[in-house]
């Protein structure tokens, strides 16, 4: 409830303050006793929540577990945001400013506070909240039909999730659900999420070990090897799951045909062809979709990350 409260405060605040100087960061606006209970918690967007980088990087590491804190300052890459415009960001304590060439995997494809996005937002709450599961709402569908003509009429329905992980979850239990069959065929280096099923699909043996994940029906393949695909799928395979550009492995181009090599040892075999174009749609690869650079139509396409305008977790399959 706290949590909440206090990112709600966050967005709205920051809408309201467009330019925020945050050269000299003042200290905060609430004790670490107010903010941790959430009940009066009134954090400003204009001023980090804690007065020093260490300050903020040891109550991360308390409250949201020590590894991340200590990941990044091995890696050197230990900043905390203050003030962001468009592809920059600048560290809320040595004022450095930086090129975000990171874009949290696609998240920022807009820019950093986006005028138009948070304008969109801005107006959109002074009417609209949540809604409800339960109603029709004009505006899902209009959303909807916005993301489906990106596709050029190819695709024609849209399930809205709440992270890449279930975009993901979901397209798999939709083919397992229309074929009747188990098993999964996608590519090393891939990341499909965290959920059991998405982990299982991706390439991280360690995590399946660690949480005991039953792979058999899990099978992976080199990116952009034709053979090896026509293989692997089979007439138990209920699809191919297939990171458009695995970002792990550097984001490789798709050789060309290579989409629609896979395309057609799909359709001869029965199989759901799904690309994850979580990193790589909504602009992220140069065309809006990855995909379109071969013409090709996937059965199913899930997105993302950059759906949220950088300012909400919004995600769709
Ligand atoms: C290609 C790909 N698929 C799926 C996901 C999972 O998305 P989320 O973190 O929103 O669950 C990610 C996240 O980085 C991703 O890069």
């Amino acid at each position: 409830m706290g949590w909440r409260y206090y990112r709600l405060q966050l967005l709205i605040i920051t809408v309201d303050n467009p330019s925020p100087d945050l050269t000299n960061p003042v200290s905060i606006a609430v004790s670490e006793g107010e903010h941790t209970s959430g009940v009066s918690a009134r954090v400003s967007a204009l001023s980090p929540p804690y007065p020093s980088a260490q300050a903020g990087e040891s109550a991360f590491g308390k409250h949201l577990g020590p590894s991340m804190a200590k990941l990044m300052t091995a890696l050197g890459t230990n900043i905390q945001y203050g003030e962001r415009e468009g592809a920059r960001v600048r560290d809320a304590f040595t004022g450095k400013w930086f090129w975000d060439c990171h874009r949290n995997g696609s998240v920022f494809n807009l820019g950093h506070r986006n005028p138009t996005v948070l304008a969109a937002i801005n107006d959109a709450m002074g009417q609209l909240e949540i809604g409800n599961l339960f109603l029709v709402s004009g505006y899902k569908a209009l959303a909807a039909e916005k993301l489906l003509a990106s596709t050029d009429g190819l695709l024609t329905g849209v399930v809205y999730t709440a992270s890449g992980t279930e975009a993901n979850e979901c397209a798999i239990r939709a083919a397992r659900g229309y074929t009747r069959r188990r098993k999964l065929v996608s590519v090393h280096g891939s990341y499909h999420g965290m959920s059991a099923m998405t982990i299982a699909a991706g390439d991280n043996s360690e995590l399946c070990e660690r949480y005991l994940l039953d792979t058999s029906d899990f099978r992976k393949v080199p990116y952009n090897d034709i053979d090896a695909m026509r293989a692997a799928v089979d007439r138990e395979t209920a699809c191919v799951l297939l990171e458009a550009s695995p970002a792990q492995l550097g984001f490789p181009a798709p050789d060309p045909g290579y989409f629609d090599a896979v395309r057609k040892i799909c359709d001869d075999n029965g199989a759901i062809f799904i690309l994850d174009e979580v990193q790589t749609g909504l602009g992220g690869s140069g065309q809006f979709w990855l995909w379109q650079t071969q013409r090709v139509r996937p059965d199913i396409v899930t997105t993302a990350k950059g759906l949220g305008g950088g300012i909400l977790p919004m995600q769709q399959c």
